[in-house]
């Protein structure tokens, strides 16, 4: 669940810095988001081990729940946040796509025996 929270927040610190012309927020956001990175790329490195001992359909199984509930997450977050999102010029549906297609890549190398590219942008 904290691997969740942390691939929303690297939708959601990029669109909170636009959000604001306000340098130290932007300053705050890039932080956080060098952090959040870096605690993605280590989940990934420990999950990836982790599914590498479970059999694929149990792989397929646990990364299409997981996909699931990114969906119906990231719907709420972007409603919980619409405030934030419409200063930032970003739609709600345009939120909810960008943690789709984070969530869609870390998954896609969560499966892969060796991943081999990082989760950034
Ligand atoms: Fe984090």
């Amino acid at each position: 669940m904290l691997l969740s929270a942390e691939v929303i927040a690297l939708t959601y610190y990029r669109v909170l810095a636009l959000a604001y012309s306000d340098p130290v927020l932007q300053v705050a956001c890039e932080r956080i988001l060098l952090d959040e990175r870096g605690h993605v790329a280590f989940h990934r490195a420990v999950l990836s081990r982790e599914f590498a001992t479970m059999p694929p359909a149990g792989r397929t199984l646990a990364v299409l729940s997981w996909r699931a509930f990114m969906s119906v997450t990231a719907k709420a977050v972007a409603w919980d946040h619409r405030a934030v999102l419409a200063l930032a010029g970003v739609s709600r549906s345009g939120f909810e796509a960008e943690v789709r297609r984070s969530t869609r890549r870390l998954a896609r190398m969560l499966r892969s025996p060796e991943p081999s590219a990082a989760l950034a942008s």
